[in-house]
């Protein structure tokens, strides 16, 4: 067997928030450590969430501990357990980011409601967004932005969350750069996801893709205009769905 990067995304992919116990994660996560543990291969949770909500996540779900963590949409990485952003990561997105410009321009759209202190972060402002009034409004957010000349990019995922980040930064340019720092190739890195904030992980080329049974229909919708044989549509949810994925390209 051949180590692998392995990327998921938390909520309502690598856990499914039932009530019933996931016997299914489980599996997974035991797969995942022991390949780990016998060929090196390397777990990433790759999440919009903040470095607070992540540990209250991981401690009450209790998830198999990563060797790397993407966090806030993939405006900071954490390797190995570090409690500090990585550097270099931080030095790229720190290039022409204005994040007091970011916050007064939202500020003039009273549809965008702001999202608890916890997930304002250095390079994220986020908002809630009705989806009534996405369509109109995300356009007009863009281009009041540009006018600034600013290096932003908004991502909005689940019908309501509006993420405000660099352009630089994705969860999938995270991932390219974990991929990079580590040295493998990109046919041996394997992304999973269910929402909009995933698509960047599955828009990154010859990388390995699989979106999970109850994936959300934007992303669904993205899928099926954007076609790529290196991505894998499961039939099951959340971790069953991670299980199919990862037996159809060999991984396991
Ligand atoms: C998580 C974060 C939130 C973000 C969302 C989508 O729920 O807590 O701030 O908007 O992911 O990326
Ligand atoms: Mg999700």
């Amino acid at each position: 067997m051949t180590p692998f990067v392995f990327v998921s995304d938390l909520d309502h992919t690598f856990v499914n928030h039932g009530v019933e116990e996931d016997k299914q994660r489980w599996e997974l996560q035991h797969k995942l450590d022991a390949h780990r543990q016998q060929y090196g291969t390397k777990i990433v949770y790759a999440t919009g969430r903040s470095p607070q909500l992540y540990r209250k996540l991981a401690l009450e779900k209790r998830l198999v501990s990563p060797d790397a963590l993407v966090l806030s949409v993939g405006t900071e990485i954490y390797i190995q357990g570090s409690d500090t952003p990585d550097t270099e990561w931080v030095n790229l997105l720190a290039q022409n980011w204005q994040r007091e410009t970011v916050v007064k321009t939202a500020a003039k759209f009273p549809e965008l409601k702001a999202q608890p202190d916890s997930e304002q972060r250095q390079f994220k402002v986020s908002f809630w967004l009705e989806e009534e009034y996405s369509e109109k409004i995300l356009p007009e957010i863009e281009s009041e932005l540009r006018k600034y000349a600013l290096n932003i990019k908004l991502i909005y995922s689940s019908g309501i969350d509006l993420d405000i980040v660099p352009a630089n930064s994705d969860k999938g340019q995270a991932m390219q750069f974990l991929r990079q720092r580590w040295e493998f190739a990109a046919a041996q890195t394997v992304a999973c996801g269910d929402s909009g904030n995933d698509i960047a992980l599955f828009a990154t080329g010859e990388s390995r893709g699989i979106i999970v049974g109850n994936a959300r229909p934007e992303l669904l919708q993205w899928h099926h205009q954007n076609p790529n044989p290196n991505r894998y549509l499961a039939q099951n949810s959340c971790a069953g769905g991670i299980l199919e994925g990862l037996n159809h390209f060999g991984f396991l």
